[in-house]
């Protein structure tokens, strides 16, 4: 591949951070943005839901490749907060695909499983599958997969449940609990594919040097509940299991209603690639062997 130029939009993210980290490993001009938590004194700051802020960012870097990981997906709050996730996972979307167009750029749109139902007999889903959102978060972010079909060049990517290493998400909150031999009480009747951050950044820009456009679900080869995922954590890190304790969806009580099974089949991207993603058995050790983070 020769010489790239990548925007990073949601930089400060756990997507975003991990893609910009991609990028630079291969050598690349990279610009991140971030909205809120400026992370690097290069950053850039950019609101998706701002078009001309958007626009002149887009012209400014004039990159060969945008990755677009900015939402709002705090699923049970799109529920609430309707109006601030239409605009940011849709219209936010159509800016940033606007702008890429403008200046020529390849959009890669990260996207999420919760675009299909969940019914189990239906799972996993592939690519031709139909959606139906069964929450607003879901049906924003269809509306944002759709919006980006504007742009010449644009592929969209839709992982399920992602972690890695950064603040915030979901791995390193149950290791924080577990290190300090909290009780931990997880959903075990949501089943999907976790999808191991850094396998997803790489494929984010593979994608766009392979030249695959459409949509590719790019998630974890395994189908887990969240409850299983915290299991398998605590054994690999030396903690005691028995500190996870099972608790269904309905006893939980969450907000919105959740996908019972929104596995993903990813053979599509991985025949692409040549290459599977992780599971979490495989990428647990490796994360072990950075931990604790900085
Ligand atoms: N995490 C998951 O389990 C999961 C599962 C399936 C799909 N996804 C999808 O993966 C993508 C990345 O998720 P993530 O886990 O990396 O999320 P994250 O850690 O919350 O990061 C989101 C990023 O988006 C930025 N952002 C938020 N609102 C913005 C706005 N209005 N304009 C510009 N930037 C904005 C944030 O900036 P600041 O932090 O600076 O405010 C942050 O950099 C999203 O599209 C999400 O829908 C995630």
């Amino acid at each position: 591949m020769n010489h790239m130029d990548v925007l990073v939009i949601g930089g400060s993210g756990l997507v975003g951070s991990n893609v910009v980290r991609a990028a630079d490993d291969r050598g690349a001009d990279v610009t991140a943005t971030y909205r809120t938590n400026e992370t690097a004194e290069t950053a850039v700051e950019l609101d998706v839901t701002d078009r001309d802020v958007t626009a002149a960012v887009l012209q400014r870097t004039s990159p060969d490749v945008v990755v677009n990981t900015a939402a709002f997906h705090a699923v049970d709050a799109c529920e609430e907060e309707r109006d601030r996730a239409w605009t940011v996972n849709a219209t936010g979307a159509r800016n940033v695909a606007r702008a890429a167009d403008a200046v020529d750029a390849h959009l890669v749109h990260v996207s999420t499983d919760y675009v299909f139902p969940g019914h189990p007999a239906e799972a996993p889903y592939d690519e031709d599958d139909p959606v139906s959102p069964l929450n607003y978060y879901g049906r924003t972010k269809y509306a944002g997969e759709q919006a980006v079909q504007i742009a010449d060049r644009w592929t969209v990517v839709r992982p399920s449940v992602v972690y890695g290493v950064s603040s915030g998400n979901f791995l390193t909150w149950a290791l924080g609990e577990l290190e300090a031999g909290n009780e931990l009480t997880i959903v075990d009747d949501q089943v999907s594919v976790p999808t191991y951050a850094p396998d997803l950044a790489q494929a984010c820009l593979e994608v766009f040097e392979k030249g695959l456009t459409g949509v590719f679900h790019a998630a974890g080869p395994d189908s887990m509940s969240r409850y299983e995922f915290t299991v398998g954590l605590a054994e690999t890190f030396g903690y005691d299991p028995d500190l996870v304790s099972p608790i269904s969806t309905e006893a939980f009580g969450q907000e919105a209603p959740r996908p019972t099974d929104s596995s993903l089949d990813s053979t599509r991207l991985y025949r692409a690639l040549d290459r599977e993603f992780r599971s979490p058995s495989r990428a647990f050790e490796s994360i072990r062997s950075e931990w604790p983070a900085e």
